[in-house]
């Protein structure tokens, strides 16, 4: 039997978002590299080359530091969540900093000589005797690594998983599961064909959403009522209340689930499923 599903794209907050990010990133280059051009004259002007490689390299450590920050800010302050949540977008954009600064690096200072360049990183001059000949390039070069690591790592900390036995969920009803970082996600059915994915926890007063169901198209928390949109996670007006959705996609027969959560009140495709109209429908709310 066929499937007609609508896939996940990226929704436009993340676009804005590197779009921003990107913007912010050639923003820097160009005023490190004009800042440098007016400080150093003369004798003391500089080459392109180690502009370059002075811009790439403090930009790396600017955003590594922030990066390190988000967390602690958005416990202190909501309004950090969608950095938080799109975290890892900063740290991959990190890592290709850094690389390009290593690149820089290994062509200026160690590719003119007789020895292997990664060989000369190796080799150069310095002691850990005194603090301005410490040989910080070879320790650059496993920060390097460790960067990587953590931008892979990062970059699959929002990964697919499969939600199990979604042709069960009865109509107007919802499934709930926990993923690898504690949260509960509840995937509600509605309109018989149609799956959308949802924080499990109510913003009244944290009740199972997933054990509510779909009154009049809206998910409704079984505590005391509080309702909100499949689509964005948001309570109809006049209410405020919204809730983090999250991304659904089918993969053959598989309904996945992408545990990268959303900033609270984020729309994003839900999941049409032809099949799912003839599925029995379990329980009806
Ligand atoms: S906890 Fe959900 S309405 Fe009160």
């Amino acid at each position: 039997m066929s499937h007609r599903f609508v896939p996940v794209q990226w929704n436009n907050n993340k676009k804005a978002y590197d779009k921003a990010l990107w913007l912010s990133i050639v923003i820097y280059i160009a005023i490190f590299v004009i800042i440098s051009v007016v400080i150093h004259t003369g004798e003391e002007a500089l080459v392109p080359m180690t502009m370059l490689i002075r811009a790439f390299g403090s930009l790396g450590f600017i955003l590594l530091t922030l990066i390190l920050c988000i967390g602690p800010l958005a416990r202190i302050d909501s309004r950090f969540l969608p950095l938080l949540y799109n975290r890892r977008h900063m740290g991959v954009s990190m890592f290709l900093i850094v690389l390009v600064h290593a690149i820089l690096v290994i062509i200026w200072y160690h590719s003119f000589g007789p020895l292997n360049p990664i060989e000369s990183i190796f080799t150069s001059p310095g002691s850990f005797d005194n603090s301005a000949d410490v040989p910080f390039q070879p320790l650059g070069f496993f920060a390097l690594i460790i960067l990587f690591v953590m931008a892979d790592v990062k970059e699959s900390a929002g990964k697919w998983i499969d939600i199990g036995d979604w042709k069960s969920i009865g109509n107007n009803r919802a499934k709930t599961i926990q993923i690898s970082n504690g949260e509960r996600v509840a995937i509600f059915r509605y309109e018989n064909n149609k799956l959308a994915a949802i924080s499990n926890v109510c913003q009244h007063q944290n009740g199972p959403l997933g054990e509510g169901c779909i009154i009049d198209g809206l998910i409704t928390c079984p505590w005391h009522g509080f309702q909100y949109r499949p689509e964005d996670g948001r309570s109809p007006a006049p209410f405020t209340e919204r809730v983090g959705t999250y991304e659904l996609k089918m993969e053959a027969d598989k309904v996945m689930l992408n545990t990268a959560g959303l900033p609270d009140g984020t729309e994003r495709p839900v999941l049409v499923i032809e099949q799912l109209i003839n599925v029995e429908t379990i329980a009806n709310a």
